[in-house]
C-alpha cells in the first residue's frame, strides 16, 4: 500500500526523469486537506501523450522491463478514492506542473508516510537540481532551498554520507514545526 510520502517520491522522480534543473515541492496541510504540488522545468509531456497520461499503458519506460507506468494511475485511483482529485499541466520543452488533493477525513484516506526520509532521499539523489521545498498548514508555512543547504555545507557535497542524517533532521525539524498536530 502506497503512503503519499511514497506519492510524492513517484511524482518527484518522474521530474528527476524528465531531466530537471528546478523542482518546486509544495506540501500543504490544511483544512481536512492534504495537497502536494510539483512544478519542474524537464522535457515536459507532449500533446498526444497527456491526453492519456493517467492510462497504465502509457509510460516512456523500456518497455522490456515493464509496459506500464503506474505512477500516476496510483496517484489518480488514491486521491479519488477521498474524495480528492489528481491535475497535470505540462507543455513540451517547458516542464510540468502537478497537483494532488487528498481528504484527510475520508475513511479512504491513506497514511502519510515518511516526509521527511522522502524529501531528504529525493534532495540527496540528483544534487544537481535545485530544490524549493515549501511546508504549510494553518498556522505556519517554512521554505528550505537546496541552494541555501549547499552554501552552508560549503564544499561537502548533499550526498555526503554524514551530511544525510544531518539533513533529514533538519526537514525533520521544519515538518514538526509546521505539520505539529499530523
Ligand atoms: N514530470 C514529468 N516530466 C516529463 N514526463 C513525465 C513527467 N511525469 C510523467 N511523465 C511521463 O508520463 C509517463 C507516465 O508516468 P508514470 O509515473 O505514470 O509512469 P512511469 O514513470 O513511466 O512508470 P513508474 O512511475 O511506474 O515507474 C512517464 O513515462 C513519462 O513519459
Ligand atoms: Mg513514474
Amino acid at each position: 500500500m502506497r503512503t503519499i510520502a511514497d506519492h510524492i517520491y513517484d511524482i518527484a522522480s518522474n521530474s528527476i526523469k524528465a531531466k530537471s534543473s528546478n523542482i518546486h515541492l509544495k506540501i500543504i496541510i490544511q483544512n481536512n486537506k492534504f495537497i502536494f504540488k510539483i512544478q519542474d522545468n524537464g522535457s515536459g509531456i507532449n500533446e498526444e501523450i497527456l491526453k492519456n497520461i493517467f492510462d497504465p499503458f502509457i509510460t516512456s519506460r523500456n518497455k522490456k522491463i515493464r509496459k506500464v507506468g503506474l505512477g500516476l494511475p496510483l496517484l489518480k485511483q488514491n486521491t479519488e478514492l477521498t474524495g480528492g482529485y489528481v491535475v497535470i499541466d505540462s507543455k513540451f520543452w517547458e516542464g510540468t506542473y502537478l497537483e494532488a488533493q487528498f481528504l484527510t477525513n475520508s475513511i479512504d484516506m491513506i497514511e502519510i508516510g515518511d516526509i521527511a526520509g522522502t524529501i531528504t532521499g529525493l534532495i540527496t539523489a540528483e544534487i544537481s537540481i535545485d530544490w524549493e521545498i515549501e511546508l504549510t498548514s494553518d498556522t505556519t508555512s517554512e521554505r528550505l532551498t537546496t541552494i541555501e543547504l549547499k552554501n552552508i555545507l560549503g564544499d561537502i557535497p548533499l550526498n555526503n554520507i554524514q551530511v544525510i542524517p544531518i539533513i533529514k533532521n533538519i526537514i525533520q525539524d521544519i515538518c514538526s514545526t509546521v505539520f505539529e498536530n499530523v
